[in-house]
């Protein structure tokens, strides 16, 4: 399949220390590194390392981060002409993690936070995908552009995948009716003031996501896999595949990722939500984030 992706490139510094410094006080970091990450970014690569050809489009400062930001993608065979250069910083996420494994995240928004409507309509006027192909968003980039986003998709007659991640409230009329809304368990609870927990709680928040319009919304609940609720297919459970978990950290940007690369729109969706599921599972099997989304083959060997 052909995507583009609209959303957010990061920087994450990630540190791991006995214990969280007290103000004014520092502390030593047993580890430290510089990881690629953000959700837009994650979903381009998951997609492409699946076989989908991709252009991002996003934005990146004029920092050190921006060249790796880029390469990362590059690596993986994403087109990256779409992806802005701003003045300022990239986007960054700081983040501590503690000996009990507990996260501490500061982000900072930096170039993601400038990305305009304009630059949407000026990178998308250049990327050649026909009809029919598949437009990968989520809210990390401002408000209104990804509203620009979902209305150049529908010019162009894209799918729209929209990742509501993090939750911003949903407006009836932004969604068509073949556009397709993910979410995880804890974003569908607080668009939906419901606890989900399970399937059947996920199914409900599901029913209840699909008013807003869309013709399907996805709903993944971590090792208790996801659901799925089409006006034209019905609902969809499917459980997560057993692995045992090592670091679940952008499990979902590969499963949604996979998923755009791999359905195309008009056969039944369940054979390819169960290509995203084991490519999720595999991701949760390795540390780390970009890193840890499958190739291909991986996916297709761990299937057979
Ligand atoms: P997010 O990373 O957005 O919170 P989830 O945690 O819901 O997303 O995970 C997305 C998908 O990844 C799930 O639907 C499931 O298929 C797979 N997955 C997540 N955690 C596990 C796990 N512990 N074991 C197997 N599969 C998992
Ligand atoms: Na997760």
């Amino acid at each position: 399949m052909d995507i583009t992706v609209v959303g957010s490139l990061n920087m994450d510094i990630v540190a791991v220390v006995n214990h969280m410094p007290q103000a004014g006080e520092t502390v030593k970091a047993a580890q430290a590194a510089l990881h690629t990450g953000g959700k837009g970014a994650n979903q381009a690569i998951a997609a492409a390392r699946y076989g989908g050809r991709v252009c991002m489009v996003g934005a990146v400062g004029n920092d050190t981060f921006a060249g790796p930001l880029r390469e990362a993608l590059e690596a993986a065979h994403v087109d990256v002409a779409g992806v802005i250069p701003k003045d300022g910083s990239s986007g960054m996420a700081l983040i501590t993690v503690e000996a009990d494994g507990q996260n501490r995240i500061v982000v900072c928004d930096g170039a993601n936070g400038l990305l305009t409507p304009a630059d949407v309509d000026h990178a998308c006027a250049k990327i050649p995908w026909p009809i029919g192909s598949a437009l990968v968003v989520q809210n990390e980039i401002p408000r209104e552009t990804v509203r620009q986003a979902l209305t150049v998709a529908h010019q162009r007659q894209w799918r729209v995948l929209w990742n509501v991640a993090p939750v911003v409230p949903m407006e009836v009329g932004w969604l068509g009716r073949d556009d397709i809304v993910a979410v995880n368990e804890s974003e569908a609870s607080r668009l939906t003031g419901k606890d989900v927990v399970d399937v059947e709680s996920a199914r409900l928040a599901a029913q209840r996501l699909m008013e807003f319009g869309p013709g399907m919304v996805l709903v993944t609940l971590g090792a208790l896999g996801s659901v799925a609720v089409s006006r034209e297919w019905g609902t969809m459970v499917i459980p997560a595949r057993e692995v045992i978990p090592v670091d679940t950290t952008a499990a979902g940007d590969t499963f949604l990722g996979v998923f755009a690369a791999d359905w195309d729109g008009v056969s039944s969706p369940e054979p390819s939500l169960q290509v995203a599921t084991a490519a999720a599972a595999l991701c949760v099997t390795r540390s780390g984030a970009q890193n840890s989304i499958p190739q291909r083959q991986e996916v297709i060997t761990f299937l057979t």
